[in-house]
């Protein structure tokens, strides 16, 4: 197996790193930062628990962070950059950020533990258009999200972000499970990390219509989805009022299809039983409507709250039979010219777009203190076919010989992998000011 784990960040590790050189260069405070690294180090010895060599930093790097936090002053985000526009440029081992093991994410995105021979996928960085994408650095996001509730609320490709994020944060800081569904079957559905050091917490919810819905949803032998346009779900519903910023993520199940509710009435269908008379609703006017009853329950009160509205991730099947073993094999990125924004993938893209301009001029003209972002991921998804876990979302899966049939996942990203770059972006837009 020829991925071997290397921290993100690795001058995150030492107090002489590059963000902080305006620091060192000052006489008077480079001694302050001695007394404060004598003390790290004292804070290590005493504390530093047995066992492996990084959390054996960890004390080290979360004290420095809290004492020097009053010193630091980082850029915000570049306000007037277009992160959805660019290529992936080549860059060796710029994707090994954690252990995916160690941070629990799905069994089936932790390719390297599955097998994964190839570890090609991993050497590639975004690079967009005129201005430069930061690496991840999780101490910048815990410090500019301190004291707030991060949210995702979505279908498993917004699970797929919230695991990755907080993979990126767990490799640096240290992280607490507040809870996770009990039931194993849906044990990755509903969560929450919390750390400590900066109060933050980031949760996901599986709502892969955002608003609330039954059947399939819940159950994957029901048959259908009856989706209520107007209705929050359960569980982030319940919890709106204390989540800060939310990122918003779901377009396949729409795609897919359901019967739509309005209150008690149902308003149409999208590929339902023909006999069942429903109107033909489609997909994009049930996005929107979902999108827009998130967006307004979690931008209503006073506090200032963010909502990204996250757009379209496709799938790499093109065509081929998701039950075969070589259904997603390319081992490089799409080559720039190589690969166009299908029309699909686009309009779904351009309905999320649509809805955050809506929402954004909703929220000006009714002085609301939410601020509304896109996170547009499309392109970024799209180049990237070599991703997935494809059949390396089983274990070994070619232990007994190649089968003829084996479900390939072509679909969310391995971790670490290209969905660490929607985080990357994520992180750019939180820092952005208003
Ligand atoms: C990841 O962590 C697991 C559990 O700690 C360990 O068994 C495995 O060897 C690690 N993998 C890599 C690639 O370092
Ligand atoms: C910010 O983005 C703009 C537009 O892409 C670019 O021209 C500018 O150089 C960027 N600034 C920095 C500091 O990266
Ligand atoms: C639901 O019905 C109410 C009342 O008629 C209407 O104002 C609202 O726009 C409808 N919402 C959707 C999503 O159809
Ligand atoms: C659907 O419409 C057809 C023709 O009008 C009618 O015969 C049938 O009973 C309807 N089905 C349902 C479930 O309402």
């Amino acid at each position: 197996m020829g991925a071997s784990y290397q921290p993100l960040d690795p001058q995150d590790l030492k107090p002489s790193g590059k963000n902080h050189a305006h620091f060192l260069s000052n006489p008077v405070i480079s001694w302050l930062c001695c007394g404060f690294i004598s003390l790290a180090l004292l804070h290590l010895l005493i504390f530093a628990p047995s066992g492996t060599q990084w959390p054996a930093f960890s004390p080290l790097l979360q004290y420095i962070d809290d004492t020097y936090n009053f010193v630091s002053s980082e850029p915000g985000g570049n306000e007037s950059c277009d992160y959805s526009v660019g290529k992936w440029v080549r860059s060796p081992g710029y994707a090994r950020r954690y252990n995916a093991t160690e941070c629990n994410v799905k069994e089936s995105h932790d390719c390297i533990r599955n097998g994964r021979p190839d570890t090609g996928y991993l050497d590639w960085r975004w690079q967009p258009t005129g201005c430069p994408l930061p690496a991840f650095n999780a101490r910048t996001f815990l410090r500019a999200m301190r004291g707030k509730h991060v949210a995702f609320i979505g279908d498993s490709m917004a699970r797929n972000q919230a695991q990755s994020l907080v993979c990126l944060l767990s490799a640096a800081f240290r992280s607490r499970l507040v809870y996770r569904d009990e039931d194993a079957q849906h044990s990755y559905n509903n969560w929450r990390y919390a750390f400590p050091l900066h109060d933050v917490k980031v949760s996901y919810y599986w709502n892969p219509f955002i608003v609330k819905s039954t059947g399939k949803s819940e159950d994957e032998n029901i048959q259908e989805s009856h989706v209520h346009l107007d209705t929050p779900g359960d569980r982030w519903g319940a919890d709106a009022d204390t989540i800060d910023v939310t990122v918003l993520s779901a377009s396949h199940w729409l795609l897919n299809g359901a019967i739509y509710h309005n209150g008690s009435e149902v308003v149409g269908a999208h590929n339902a039983p023909p006999e069942l008379n429903y109107t033909g609703l489609g997909y994009a006017w049930p996005l929107k409507m979902a999108y827009r009853t998130a967006v307004e329950r979690l931008s209503s009160g006073v506090r200032p709250r963010t909502v990204v509205l996250a757009t379209f991730s496709p799938a790499h099947f093109e065509g081929r039979p998701s039950d075969s073993p070589t259904a997603c094999t390319k081992m490089e990125p799409y080559k720039e010219g190589e690969k166009e924004v299908d029309w699909i993938s686009k309009e779904l893209r351009d309905i999320v777009y649509e809805e955050a301009v809506a929402a954004k001029a909703r929220s000006v003209a009714g002085e609301s203190a939410t601020r509304i972002e896109l996170l547009d991921v499309t392109k970024v998804a799209v180049m990237r076919p070599d991703g997935h876990p494809s059949v390396y979302m089983h274990r070994d899966p070619f232990e007994h010989g190649v089968p003829e049939r084996m479900y390939s996942d072509c679909l969310h990203f391995c971790l670490p992998g290209p969905v660490d770059t929607f985080n990357e972006i994520l992180l750019q837009i939180l820092r952005k000011r208003r």
